[in-house]
């Protein structure tokens, strides 16, 4: 049997996906066209030639500039719509979308701009590929908690257009903690909560008790480091948090993909399932990281099914829907 074709036909949740990490070098030519921006790269092959990331800083510092391309609501809806497409295409029946408002809010565009090319996207989803497709609102956690504070009252009026919020980028220096505030105030406004604590990061292990602890996280993005620590393994199983990891992803920003702490935590019974992150800097969407996971691991069809029932089970589908899938 071949095992490509099992993974892209399994229907599966992606549960970490960055938005902005979609943008593929020749939609970013087309929008840079269409904006009248001038890119100092001329051809797709100059583009990924940036793409040599040795961490998570060095990947941010290619990640943020890109985005200037993207003005319009039509370009937040191109960008979303064309990654919806491929995900279809790798089996994924229902999607929780990050995007990062104070990456455009930041350089003067709209969040009204921004949100609702990408909630068009979402909807056209559902029509037209039968895709279940949400939005999570991101911080950025190198801007102040005041900056946060701000964009969560911003977004309240879109409330029934965004499931839940998070918390990315540059980890050093910015542990959650610093966002306490926020995130109480997102929890008492409903919104489901995730937090990064990305992997190898200093601090790693006391940034994943606090998120678990002092803000009460609903997941956790990438979290891998817990099998450093059995009680934070045990705690992780009690409150059956999922932890979205992203093994491509992982061999960019620290040359490995932790597939033995991924397939470890999994044959421990926590809720791990795999994830694309930023495929188009990574080179791989959903189905090719369980494709690439597999290779590296050694898994089989049975390890891939019980990633894609985590993925549902760890999913914020409401729980008559989870089910029908598990
Ligand atoms: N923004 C986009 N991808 C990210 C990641 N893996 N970690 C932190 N911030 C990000
Ligand atoms: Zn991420």
């Amino acid at each position: 049997p071949d095992l490509t074709a099992f993974a892209f036909g399994l229907p599966k949740a992606e549960l970490h996906l960055h938005l902005e990490g979609t943008l593929e070098p020749e939609l970013k030519f087309e929008l840079a066209a269409r904006n009248g921006i001038d890119l100092p790269e001329k051809t797709v092959e100059e583009v990924k030639a940036t793409y040599n990331f040795t961490d998570l800083t060095s990947f941010l510092q290619v990640y943020y500039p890109a985005m200037r391309v993207l003005v319009t609501a039509d370009d937040f809806h191109d960008l979303a719509w064309a990654y919806l497409q491929r995900a279809a295409e790798q089996g994924v029946v229902h999607v929780e979308m990050f995007f990062d408002p104070q990456a455009h809010t930041s350089r003067g565009v709209p969040f009204e701009t921004l949100i609702s090319g990408y909630r068009r996207a979402a909807v056209r989803a559902q029509d037209e590929l039968g895709i279940s497709a949400e939005l999570i609102l991101c911080f950025l956690r190198d801007f102040s908690a005041e900056y946060a504070m701000a964009t969560l009252m911003e977004a309240l009026p879109y409330k029934q257009w965004i499931v839940g919020v998070g918390l990315d980028s540059d980890e050093r220096d910015n542990p959650p903690s610093k966002f306490a505030a926020v995130f109480a105030r997102a929890k008492a406004e409903g919104f489901f909560l995730t937090m990064h604590c990305d992997i190898d990061q200093v601090g790693s292990i006391e940034n994943i008790r606090q998120v678990i602890e002092e803000i009460g996280v609903d997941r956790i993005d990438h979290g891998t480091n817990i099998v450093e620590n059995d009680a934070l393994v045990e705690l992780v199983k009690a409150k059956g948090l999922g932890l979205t990891t992203c093994p491509v992803s992982n061999s960019f920003v620290t040359e490995q993909m932790k597939s033995d702490e991924i397939v470890d935590l999994m044959h421990r019974g926590v809720r791990v399932m795999i994830n694309s992150d930023d495929p188009a800097y990574f080179g791989a969407y959903v189905a090719d990281n369980y494709v690439a996971l597999a290779e590296q691991a050694g898994l089989g069809a049975a390890d891939l099914a019980q990633l894609a029932i985590n993925s549902f089970e760890a999913s914020w589908l409401p729980a008559g829907r989870r089910e029908a899938y598990v």
